[in-house]
């Protein structure tokens, strides 16, 4: 059964009973600008996804800082998908925390992750 749904301009993406919000973004002068209005009152991450990019970017704010964690896998560079607890591949079963840190194998090193900076009530991700 296909679980998945993308609501319109809401954009809220559903999958088997965790959602994300999702912000569509356009790369400028290697720059993502997200408005920090963006998150969702009840939800500390949303994706970012361009299609510049191949792959999305989860944004996770953190007590003082946001990461930005690119969400290419880095085993053998397949999409991963972000749950409310974790990021997963569903190539080879690797499984990685909101600080890209791996928690199972067979992936070794840690996600890639953007620079991140606030500017007035927008979050810049730096992807260079
Ligand atoms: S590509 Fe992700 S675990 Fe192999």
């Amino acid at each position: 059964m296909h679980c998945a749904a993308i609501m319109g301009a809401g954009l809220l993406l559903e999958s088997c009973g965790s959602s994300m919000h999702m912000y569509k973004a356009q790369v400028n002068d290697k720059k993502i600008v997200v408005p920090l209005h963006e998150f969702p009152a009840d939800k500390n991450m949303i994706v970012v996804r361009s299609k510049d990019m191949e792959n999305d970017i989860l944004l996770v704010k953190k007590d003082d800082h946001y990461n930005a964690l690119y969400l290419q896998c880095t085993h053998e560079g397949v999409g991963l998908s972000a749950t409310d607890k974790k990021i997963v591949c569903t190539a080879h079963g690797s499984v990685f925390d909101f600080d890209g840190n791996v928690l199972k194998e067979p992936a070794l090193k840690p996600l890639k992750m953007f620079k991140t900076s606030v500017i007035d009530n927008s979050l810049i991700i730096s992807l260079t």
